[in-house]
């Protein structure tokens, strides 16, 4: 284990915050009415944040609730299982419905949702990511709207974690060790 850890940054703040205006409107100039964005915890927090203030910059009034779902355990390969950790609390039938989450990997985080959603009666459940892993997929699924698409690296930062940590870079990043060349100290 490296004594310093270096974050090599893939994705940083002003090219995150671009793309999220771009992704935010072209969602305000989609057909959506009345939307409910639901949140999926913990890693899409920073994500969903500054999503839906983009949103509001661009004209729209989402309503935001959160579901805390569960695959990874602190671990960095996912179990296959998805547990409900915290529920939603509005009503979603009828609704428009945005699930939101940090990144579509195999799946499953984001098909578990949807069905859970579609079950309760929404009207139509989208979803925004702000990365894809391709080639990676146990379930077929696709994201309605995609921030980046992202090489297959372990990623961390801006909400994602290892083992809890580095949720509160404001940038994407992967890990580098001593030995390896690193961009950014932290
Ligand atoms: P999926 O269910 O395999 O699509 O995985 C989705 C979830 O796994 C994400 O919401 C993340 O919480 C976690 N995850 C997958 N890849 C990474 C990564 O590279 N860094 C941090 N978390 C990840
Ligand atoms: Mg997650």
């Amino acid at each position: 284990m490296a004594h310093h850890q270096r974050i090599r940054v893939l994705y940083d703040e002003v090219v995150i915050a671009r793309r999220i205006d771009e992704i935010a409107g072209q969602i305000a100039q989609s057909d959506v009415k009345d939307l409910l964005v639901v949140a999926v915890l913990k890693g899409s927090f920073m994500f969903a944040a500054d999503l839906i203030r983009a949103m509001h910059k661009a004209g729209m009034s989402p309503q935001v609730e959160f579901v805390h779902l569960s695959s990874y355990r602190a671990a960095t390969v996912s179990s296959g299982q998805v547990e409900i950790l915290r529920d939603v609390q509005s009503e979603v039938s009828g609704r428009d419905v945005l699930l939101v989450d940090d990144i579509l990997e195999s799946g499953r985080t984001l098909a578990f949702a949807k069905d859970l959603l579609a079950a309760r009666g929404a009207r139509r459940v989208l979803s925004a990511v702000l990365l894809e892993k391709p080639g990676k997929r146990a379930v077929s699924i696709k994201a309605d709207y995609v921030g980046f698409t992202c090489p297959d690296y372990f990623v961390v930062g801006y909400g994602m974690d290892v083992a809890h940590s580095f949720r509160q870079l404001p940038y994407v990043g992967v890990i580098e060790t001593d030995d390896q060349p690193g961009f950014d100290g932290v």
